[in-house]
């Protein structure tokens, strides 16, 4: 689900700001390449910058303030950059700092968390798994998220350890993540569940893996679209969606990539998965907790 309605103190001007100007979609690593595809297709007229914090990823082993340090200076980097609206496509980051950040950006932001709520509403079994971070899975606003909408559905809440460190060295199908996979969802099978919420922006690219192992047992529940829908949305609201280009007939305009890591596997990723050829540019964003030498990437 997207993590909330727009800021209704959004400071932007938006005749200053332009429609013609772009989205920033920002995560800690590559997953947020999932909701980017997904706004693509949705708004296709949109120019995209994408961030990826990938020298400090993942977010889901960092202590809360610095996902937040962390999320700020990005989503600072990005207004300076010209965005127009920030997704914070990342279940990590949104969970932990995204009403801080609300406050202190000057532009509409959308967040991401787990789709409990559709989860709760189509289990039969009432019996439903979740993957997400570890970081997610014990936040207030995960906790608030089951207390509302499960109702009478078992949630049964897996820690994805080591996923998202294969995803971002482009592992989506090895002998060792399918194991690792196994051993998170087989409890799941084995307690009855019909359901399963992929909880942070990483995991739908592990999607076929998943399948391999659980068949058409779960059914996968994963928000990017409704992600995509709830910045149409956002910008509408705001006066802020392009408008689309007739003179121009050819495909959407390639979205421009940048990260904090070398870029090498985001380039992979995104022609692979995404049929997206892009350079990713490599970018020093300075933070608060980076300048201390115990923050460096292992
Ligand atoms: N894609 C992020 C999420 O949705 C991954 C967080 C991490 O880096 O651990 O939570």
């Amino acid at each position: 689900m997207p993590a909330e309605s727009p800021s209704t103190n959004a400071r932007i001007s938006t005749a200053g700001a332009g429609s013609r100007a772009p989205v920033g979609i920002f995560d800690s690593g590559l997953g947020g390449l999932s909701v980017l595809r997904a706004v693509r297709a949705q708004l296709p007229d949109e120019t995209i910058l994408y961030a990826a914090d990938s020298l400090y990823a993942p977010y889901g082993e960092r202590d809360d303030d610095f996902i937040t340090d962390r999320t700020l200076a990005i989503g600072e980097w990005l207004v300076r950059q010209g965005a127009k609206a920030l997704v914070v496509a990342c279940n990590t980051a949104t969970a932990q700092s995204i009403a801080l950040v609300r406050e202190k950006l000057p532009i509409p932001l959308v967040g991401v968390e787990p789709g409990i709520k559709p989860a709760a509403l189509q289990s039969k079994t009432r019996v439903a798994g979740v993957l997400a971070t570890q970081v997610t899975l014990r936040s207030a606003r995960f906790q608030g998220l089951l207390e509302r909408y499960a109702a009478d559905c078992r949630f049964l809440c897996q820690p994805g350890h080591g996923l998202v460190q294969a995803v971002e060295r482009c592992d989506i199908g090895s002998a060792e993540l399918r194991a690792l996979l196994r051993g998170y969802l087989q409890p799941m099978l084995d307690a009855g569940a019909d359901t399963l919420v992929l909880g942070c922006t990483h995991y739908p690219f592990l999607d076929a893996a998943i399948r391999d192992i659980v068949g058409d047992r779960l059914t996968l529940i994963d928000t990017s679209v409704a992600i995509a829908r709830q910045l149409e949305r956002v910008l509408d609201q705001h006066g802020l969606r392009a408008a689309a280009d007739h003179d121009d007939s050819s495909a959407a305009v390639p979205p421009r990539f940048y990260s904090t890591g070398d870029g090498s596997h985001q380039q992979q990723l995104a022609a692979t998965l995404l049929h997206i050829d892009a350079t990713v540019e490599q970018v020093l964003i300075p933070s608060r907790r980076t300048a201390t030498p115990d923050s460096q990437a292992a």
